[in-house]
């Protein structure tokens, strides 16, 4: 593969909105000891691109300041010391930042073969939120067949990934969402109940049902005590984000008397090693699912990479369902 000097990028020219994203040329990186260069045929598209664009997240200091966490295409070199990987693999790869470009840099240990059959838009679409949600709810959480779990946003890109692999777990699922379509997608990926949160109350609905073994919320603000009533005796709660605001004021006496556990995590900063752990047991536990067909990511919509200012603007309208992708080659 012969591989230019230069390659067009998607930058974050200054914070704001998603009009502050423009098309550029930047030097192509080079992989170090450990890493590949990837030919970049999708990128996708996170809500975390979004903050960061606004400058609300900062990319670690050794990141490409480039927005993109993930992205499929095919490894274009190696740097040293990687086995694993050849020139022209197909892979889809979680990156430390730098995915809006032709090319990306990532660790050898961050990527994963494309699974069988899967298209290279859905491939980009599966890093950021299987490797979140695995760590989350799966690690940090330890939800086991049988329990009940709940997942707010159950329609954004978080959402559809955690209902599928909760329900593949054995999980009883449940989900919020703010539309009757949005429900009704979620419920076809695999929740029992999906919660209009604009109709109903989820703190109820969960105790009719015994309450909530596992959450996941990406919303906080008021959502925070409504969880800690929502939850079942010796349930526990995982925070990954907070749309909705991170102060509140609380009476944490729950949490005592129902041995509830409050945690949560981000992804990104957490170190090579424990990202490469989590690719593994994703490749253990999750790709053959893929590759057999019994879960896919969901596909909302593909914009081209230089039209990344729109794709960003469909995503912070919040009428999309599942993931959106940047066609790059
Ligand atoms: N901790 C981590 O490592 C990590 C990693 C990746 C993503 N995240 C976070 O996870 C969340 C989902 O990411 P994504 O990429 O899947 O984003 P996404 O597809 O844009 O989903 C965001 C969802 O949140 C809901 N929402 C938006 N504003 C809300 C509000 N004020 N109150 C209640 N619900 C609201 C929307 O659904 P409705 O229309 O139903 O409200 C939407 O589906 C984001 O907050 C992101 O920052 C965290």
């Amino acid at each position: 593969m012969s591989i230019p000097s230069t390659m067009t990028v998607v930058e974050i020219t200054e914070p704001g909105g998603p009009e502050v994203l423009r098309p550029a040329t930047a030097p192509v990186p080079v992989p170090g000891p450990g890493q590949i260069l990837i030919r970049t045929a999708y990128a996708g598209v996170n809500r975390p691109d979004a903050l960061q664009r606004a400058g609300n997240y900062a990319p670690p200091p050794d990141a490409s300041p480039l927005p993109g966490l993930e992205c499929a295409g095919h490894v274009a070199a190696v740097g040293a010391g990687v086995t694993r990987w050849r020139e022209g693999d197909a892979v889809t790869a979680l990156l430390p930042g730098g995915g809006y470009a032709e090319y990306a840099v990532t660790w050898a240990d961050h990527a994963l073969p494309v699974p069988e059959g899967m298209a290279m838009d859905a491939a980009a679409a599966l890093c950021e939120t299987y490797f979140t949600v695995w760590t989350n709810v799966f690690m940090r959480a330890d939800l086991q067949a049988g329990e009940r779990f709940l997942v707010h946003g159950g329609s954004s890109g978080i959402g559809t990934t955690a209902i599928q692999l909760a329900a593949l777990r054995g999980a009883r699922v449940f989900a919020t969402a703010g539309s009757a379509e949005k429900c009704a997608a979620c419920e076809r990926l695999g929740a029992e109940a999906a919660i209009n949160y604009r109709e109903a109350d989820f703190v109820a609905a969960m105790r009719a049902e015994g309450g909530a073994n596992v959450i996941l919320d990406m919303v906080g603000g008021d959502y925070i005590a409504r969880n800690i009533k929502a939850l079942a005796t010796d349930g526990r709660l995982v925070q990954i984000a907070f749309l909705q605001g991170s102060k509140v004021s609380l009476d944490l006496m729950q949490v005592m008397l129902r041995r509830l556990t409050i945690t949560g995590s981000t992804l990104r900063p957490q170190s090579v090693a424990a990202k490469a752990t989590i690719a593994r047991a994703l490749e253990a536990e999750v790709w053959p699912h893929l590759a057999a067909g019994r879960i896919a990511p969901v596909m909302d919509q593909t914009f081209a990479l230089t039209d990344a200012a729109a794709a960003h603007a469909r995503m912070e309208g919040s009428t999309h369902i599942g993931k959106i992708v940047l066609k790059v080659a």
